[in-house]
């Protein structure tokens, strides 16, 4: 069985004027007090004022009290033939003073939610921001995504959306993104038992291959020839055995070379140290990080940047069996290192320091691991934002800035260092787990500390933004992707 690719609507860039074009449904947007932008209020005229009028009495859709422009509102009104378009929705885009690329990318996003069933779309929507036209594109992709492959009755797509104002390069570059994210998020959302570690491995190389990278798989006879005990201790529990999976774009003439370790557990279930029914229900999306990594690095044919990447995704199930890891098992990693398991749950860190270690003896000139690794994170900083710990200042920033761009929340937080005693082992060089409940996303990540030596690394906790329990704007329901275009926007400023 090959991943079936989604219906996805197909985006081009557009020009046409607002009353002009011939369309099912125009978008329009409005700040907040039911401001008009300058197309809405051309679509007004064309409208003799019914556009201001219906705003003025309506409710949002799906929505309570009034429509009064606030970002996340909708509101759709027939035109009965006064402009070209079938319809108009008006998008809220919230307070005018703070419309930013973002707020035109969960506007588009609001949009495609909400315009199911309309065959084609025109989004008449940035007026005048940066980078409004690849936002609006983006926005638009990500909001049509639903993950549909089990579903009877699938839901409607539009099949032409035009985007008034965006370029050629605008559309192809959020295309490529969205690709990318759709990759992510299609992989992350399938269920477990039907990608175990080794159909991660065909679905990534199938999609590697397309781009002429360079894949490399290790299976356990070659990682116990490698010493990946971390990787082959969490894994052994499953019938499905663990992996992994190493991906590489070398660009000729590249000026820096850049590492992306991701997580890969296909499911967690905390194996002995087993976790609660309900918190094994999301637990698919425990490969996350690996998904982000291997999307983002398979998409870099098509964007070219002159960066090395090398991306090593560690895949695992996490499983109870009487072949299980135990607690007060002690794993010799990759590279000597020692860690003594006390909690079978806390696995994210054991595979990934074998990976973290086998990429450090490459010296790229840094490298970011992406994972879901706490549950302490999601505590933190709650469902939509991740953090970043790094041994690295300058590193730290560049991946601040790249959520920025990319509209993927991220917050820097302390590797407290006096944390370290913590997790010092009386049998091995670190412990899984400190025994207290505190600071558990800085203990996880000052664990990983211990294998990356003198590299300059960051480590993403994607715990919280990996999965959303509700659809909002530009996110659908599941996994969201979280992560991918985060490193594509990193990876090609390192590009110079
Ligand atoms: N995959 C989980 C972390 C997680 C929890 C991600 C909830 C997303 C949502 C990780 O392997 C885990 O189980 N961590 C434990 C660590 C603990 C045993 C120290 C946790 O957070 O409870
Ligand atoms: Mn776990
Ligand atoms: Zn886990």
């Amino acid at each position: 069985m090959s991943l079936r690719k989604e219906a996805v609507p197909s985006i081009k860039p557009g020009s046409a004027g607002p009353a002009e074009v011939e369309t099912d449904l125009l978008v329009v947007t409005v700040t907040k007090g039911n401001e008009l932008s300058e197309l809405a209020s051309r679509v007004d005229v064309a409208m003799e004022g019914a556009l201001r009028e219906h705003l003025s009495s309506t409710t949002p859709l799906g929505g309570r009290g009034k429509f009064e422009g606030k970002a996340g509102q909708a509101a759709i009104l027939p035109t009965f033939g006064r402009i070209a378009a079938r319809a108009v929705m008006v998008v809220g885009l919230g307070e005018a003073e703070k419309v930013d690329a973002e707020a035109v990318r969960r506007a588009a996003g609001v949009a495609a939610g909400a315009s199911t069933g309309y065959q084609s779309v025109t989004l008449d929507i940035g007026g005048g921001i940066e980078g409004a036209g690849r936002a609006a594109a983006e926005g638009f992709r990500l909001g049509a995504y639903s993950f549909d492959r089990y579903l009877t009755d699938k839901p409607r797509q539009s099949e032409q959306v035009t985007v008034v104002g965006a370029s050629e390069q605008d559309v192809n570059r959020a295309e490529v993104y969205c690709d990318a994210t759709a990759w992510a998020r299609d992989l992350v959302n399938e269920p477990p038992s039907d990608r175990g570690p080794q159909v991660v491995v065909d679905r990534a190389t199938e999609r590697a291959e397309a781009g002429n990278l360079k894949v490399e798989v290790f299976d356990e006879a070659a990682m116990a020839d490698l010493g990946m005990n971390g990787i082959l201790t969490v894994g052994k529990g499953s019938d499905s055995p663990p992996r992994l999976l190493v991906v590489t774009y070398q660009p000729e003439g590249a000026v820096a070379s850049l590492g992306l370790v991701g997580k890969g557990i296909t499911f967690d279930s905390g194996g002995l140290s087993i976790k609660t029914s309900e918190g094994m229900e999301t637990m698919k999306m425990d490969c996350s990080g690996g998904a982000a990594v291997l999307a983002a690095v398979t998409a870099l044919p098509a964007l070219a940047p002159k960066v090395k990447v090398v991306a090593a995704v560690a895949l695992a199930e996490n499983m109870s069996s009487g072949k299980a890891v135990k607690p007060g098992d002690v794993i010799r990693h990759y590279g000597g290192h020692t860690s003594e398991v006390l909690n079978t749950d806390a696995e994210g860190r054991l595979v990934l320091a074998d990976a973290l270690a086998w990429m450090a003896e490459k010296e790229p000139d840094a490298m970011v691991d992406v994972a879901t690794l706490t549950g302490a994170m999601m505590v933190a900083l709650g469902p939509r934002v991740a953090g970043v710990m790094a041994n690295n200042q300058n590193l730290c920033s560049e991946l601040l800035d790249a959520s920025a761009t990319s509209g993927e929340p991220l917050w820097a937080m302390p590797l407290v260092d006096d944390y370290r005693k913590m997790i010092d082992s009386p049998v091995a060089d670190v412990k899984n787990i400190s025994g207290t409940r505190f600071g558990g996303a800085i203990v996880a990540a000052l664990f990983l500390k211990d294998f990356v030596g003198e590299t300059a690394w960051a480590h993403l906790d994607i715990a919280g933004p990996a999965w959303v329990d509700k659809p909002d704007h530009y996110l659908s329901a599941g996994a969201s992707g979280y992560g991918t275009r985060l490193l594509l926007d990193w990876i090609t400023s390192r590009a110079g």
